[in-house]
């Protein structure tokens, strides 16, 4: 491992225990018993890399933050995203039997308690969000409407919508861009956003240097995670490879090929890193998170 993937996956560790533990205790508090909220917990608790809230955490960092006030929003921003892997695994979507080397959730339970897993987690991130402690109402309202855009027509919902219309075609550069800024890259936005946005006194310039920064390294998560469905090795990415290519889904490497997207993916870590150039040491663990996103292995 490069001393630079050392660093980051350290820095993913310590973010992934703390993350773990307070999404064990939300779940607790307030989903209901049985079998739902043991499809909740199947699908949160099952070893996610917690990118997202890892990135919630760096931004925060990088403003000054201990990270303390940002751990619940960067949590909330990971229910969606559990919420839209279990919808986006179902049969009438990707249609896929593994994910993070385990059953689907509607394999290890059955298709409409998956269904309603992924609502119920969607409710329970905008409920949790709205009353995180550490954070002025106004700012939660912020985040609350963010995570509304983020999350829905506008944002994640909005790019699998478009993903399924795309399968089978072949996409222009600038609709395949659309489609992944929606599907993933909005979520991941959201993630920087809300660490930059418990900072009291967060500058309108730092702002927009870490969205920019979420921007580029929203595509490139996407972009890597189509070289691995063609790449990687099933039992490593944990779910079925070559998925997208038994589906004609619109990939960077069907359109670029495998070369092509590399360069792209490179581009996109060069642009991200860029955004942060005005940024002190105080932005190293999101500097070293691009450098991570873009040489994962799964
Ligand atoms: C997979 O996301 C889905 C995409 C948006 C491409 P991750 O690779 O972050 O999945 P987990 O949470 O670590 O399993
Ligand atoms: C999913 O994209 C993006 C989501 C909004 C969940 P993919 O369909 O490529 O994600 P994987 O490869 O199944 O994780
Ligand atoms: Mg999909
Ligand atoms: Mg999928
Ligand atoms: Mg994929």
């Amino acid at each position: 491992m490069s001393g630079q993937n050392q660093l980051s996956s350290d820095f993913l560790e310590t973010c992934r225990a703390r993350v773990d533990a307070e999404l064990e205790r939300c779940i607790e508090q307030h989903s209901a018993s049985g079998r739902l909220q043991e499809a909740m917990r199947y699908s949160v608790l099952g070893g996610g890399k917690r990118i997202r809230p890892a990135l919630c955490l760096a931004a925060a960092k990088a403003l000054g933050q201990s990270g303390e006030a940002a751990l619940i929003p960067a949590c909330a921003v990971e229910l969606i995203h559990a919420y839209s892997l279990i919808h986006d695994d179902l049969p009438a979507m990707d249609d896929d039997e593994l994910r993070r080397g385990r059953p689907t959730t509607h394999i290890a339970f059955d298709e409409a308690t998956a269904i309603l897993a992924g609502d119920a987690l969607q409710a329970l991130a905008f409920g949790w969000l709205a009353d995180a402690p550490g954070l002025s109402e106004p700012v939660r309202l912020t985040m609350v409407r963010e995570l509304a855009r983020a999350s829905g027509h506008g944002g994640m919902v909005g790019g699998q919508a478009i993903d399924l219309e795309s399968v089978g075609k072949t996409l222009t550069m600038a609709q395949l861009e659309t489609m992944h800024r929606h599907k993933t890259g909005a979520l991941i936005e959201a993630s920087v956003r809300f660490g930059a946005l418990t900072a009291p006194s967060v500058s309108e310039q730092a702002l927009v240097s870490l969205t920019q920064y979420a921007k580029a390294l929203g595509l490139a998560f996407q972009v890597q995670d189509d070289l691995l469905d063609i790449e990687g090795d099933t039992s490593v990415i944990g779910k079925p490879q070559g998925s997208d290519a038994a589906r004609a889904k619109p990939t960077y490497p069907a359109l670029l090929g495998i070369t092509g997207a590399r360069e792209h993916l490179a581009a996109l870590l060069e642009s991200a890193q860029q955004s942060l150039r005005e940024f002190g040491t105080e932005a190293d663990p999101l500097r070293t998170m691009a450098e991570y996103v873009v040489a994962r292995t799964h």
